[in-house]
């Protein structure tokens, strides 16, 4: 099953309400925070997750790009985000911070930089439910998609399969109708797009566009044959 969950990082802030409301085909939104110390550029936190919390019902995919999520991230899941994402590259203690964000009624991710091996979730995938291999280096939208990480995908994948446990794979960074096909055929089932979807004249559609070239390439892939 493949599941879309755009980014509100290149909507109209000035209209986030609105833009929202054109994202309920979306399985989720995806809301990145970031803290100009992880990643060079700055976003917003939790009082905005708050208040998109107060305007839709849908899944709240929080992607946290942010020193100290051992600190900061399970008041994110306290502020109504169901899913919450945290770098491994910057969690201290990941196993305690997984059951923390666990404990508060959240699903958990952890996301992966370009660079930073599979191994690094290997031992954690009883404790989480998404894994997120970016795409781009972590801290713009509107980047080009780096092919080089479909190879980690692919491994990120056997290990899912091979644990037995329904985890969520996403991806992010660069996500398009002219990408997708080959992340599903890499093995990922959940997409974040950001400037793919803000960027165009009709949001609602292109979240459209996107699942349907999903499900395209899923029912042509050996996944499609095999669930
Ligand atoms: C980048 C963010 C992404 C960003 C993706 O660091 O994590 O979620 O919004 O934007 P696009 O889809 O434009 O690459
Ligand atoms: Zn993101």
């Amino acid at each position: 099953m493949v599941r879309i969950t755009p980014s509100i990082l290149d909507a109209d802030f000035a209209r986030l309400g609105e833009q929202i409301g054109c994202l309920s085909g979306a399985d989720a939104i995806h809301i990145d925070v970031m803290d100009n110390h992880f990643v060079p550029n700055l976003t917003f936190g939790l009082p905005v997750v708050a208040s998109i919390r107060a305007v839709t019902e849908q899944l709240l995919d929080v992607h946290l790009m942010i020193e100290q999520p051992d600190r900061w991230a399970p008041a994110y899941a306290e502020a109504g985000a169901g899913s919450v994402t945290f770098h491994i590259e910057a969690a201290a203690a990941p196993v305690r911070l997984a059951r923390e964000l666990r404990a508060r009624g959240a699903r958990v991710g952890v996301a992966l930089k370009p660079a930073t091996p599979v191994e690094a979730v290997a031992g954690l995938l009883d404790e989480i439910d998404m894994v997120l291999v970016m795409s781009v280096e972590p801290g713009f939208g509107g980047q080009s998609f780096l092919d080089l990480v479909l190879p980690k995908v692919t491994a990120v994948r056997r290990l899912i399969d091979a644990s037995g446990r329904e985890i969520w794979l996403q991806m992010d960074g660069g996500i398009s109708p002219a990408t997708i096909g080959r992340c599903v055929a890499a093995g990922a089932d959940t997409f974040v797009a950001g400037s793919a979807v803000f960027g165009s004249a009709d949001p609602a559609q292109m979240v459209r566009r996107l699942r349907a070239t999903a499900d395209t390439a899923w029912a042509g892939s050996d996944r499609g044959e095999l669930r």
